[in-house]
């Protein structure tokens, strides 16, 4: 059962916080507890182009957190196309609508640094200069008492705790973008640390659209740093060895490297993969970004589902935008997970 002092308002699960909202309180009645990860693919052609679409995409969230119970919001980089300051801008109005609402984490993507620019065309990627700095920086959010921390003082690798019904604890590892060795072996060290934890690793470049992870040959990580890691050897370095990884998202790939790089929605904007990590647990490794479809993407957003009772994640993609329900297979579908 709930403790139902594990809840407060506006879907935040806190141990010892207020009283659990009413309309919480009636769901529980009527059917199998659960709760509602909501995931934020790519927003980079909201910030640019779009910024109703991502205010209404959080507004959404907060608006029916009590509904799905959603106790987490996860964002899977790429927050802005440019870095411009404007996107940036446009990025904290939307995020407004969680702030105090809704815990979420924010994910650093190659599109959040700067370039180097040549004769109009873009350069170098800089990894030191983002404005994540500047707008979200760890200071937003250290009183929060969601927030775990951060690595190097800065919100490029994160982490966020959220806790469910039944007692479970979940810690939301965000890792940067082509990760050093350095930030891997900082991940390493916040999960050796939370071994009571299950652990959702977001990062925004690690799974591929053809259901395998990122790795030799494939493009979209390497070219831009050649020296560090793809999702290939993430799982080597860290997702493989820790028995409480149970979840990898990612975004990043819209487009088919293999095929000319044309788009079409029946592959290019998602991909799934389970794979046993050394302790014989099941990971699943799940990408999803939509920025290819009309509007920069259409809104559509993640809406996992967990009910432990039934051992099931159920993965579903909804737009807020045009109310509508993605429901082919590779939109819709339905994992196993132990929680019981
Ligand atoms: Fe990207």
């Amino acid at each position: 059962m709930i403790n139902r002092r594990q809840f407060i308002r506006g879907g935040v699960l806190t141990a010892g916080a207020t009283a659990l909202a009413p309309n919480w309180v009636y769901a529980q009645k009527d059917g199998p507890e659960y709760f509602t990860l909501a995931v934020l693919p790519d927003t980079q052609n909201y910030s640019y182009r779009h910024p109703d679409i991502y205010t209404g995409q959080t507004r959404w969230l907060k608006e029916n957190a009590e509904k799905y119970r959603i106790p987490f919001v996860c964002h899977e980089g790429d927050i802005v196309q440019n870095n411009d300051v404007f996107e940036w801008e446009r990025a904290v109005v939307s995020h407004k609508e969680l702030d105090g609402n809704l815990p979420y984490g924010l994910n650093v993507g190659n599109h959040d640094f700067n370039w180097t620019w040549v004769n109009g065309k873009r350069g170098e990627m800089i990894r030191d200069v983002c404005r994540i700095d500047q707008f979200f920086p760890p200071s937003k959010f250290e009183k929060e008492s969601w927030w775990g921390g951060c690595f190097e003082n800065r919100n490029h690798n994160s982490y966020q705790y959220f806790d469910a019904p039944g007692g479970l604890k979940f810690l939301v590892l965000n890792i940067e973008f082509a990760p050093r060795d350095v930030a891997l072996d900082w991940g390493t060290a916040v999960i050796k640390k939370h071994p009571d934890h299950r652990v959702i690793v977001v990062t925004h470049a690690y799974m591929d659209n053809d259901d395998t992870r990122l790795g030799d040959g494939d493009r979209g990580v390497k070219q831009y740093f050649p020296d560090d890691n793809d999702g290939d050897s993430m799982w080597e370095k860290l997702v493989r060895k820790h028995k409480n990884i149970f979840l990898v998202l990612s975004g990043h790939i819209c487009k088919d490297s293999r095929n000319n790089f044309k788009f079409d929605t029946s592959y290019t904007e998602t991909g799934l993969l389970t794979s046993k990590g050394d302790h014989g647990n099941d990971v699943h490794q799940i990408l999803a970004d939509y920025q290819k479809r009309p509007n920069g993407g259409d809104g559509f957003l993640r809406l996992m589902r967990f009910t432990p009772e039934k051992n099931e994640i159920d993965v579903r993609t909804y737009s807020p935008f045009k109310d509508e329900w993605l429901t082919a297979s590779h939109n819709q579908f339905t994992l196993s997970y132990s929680m019981t």
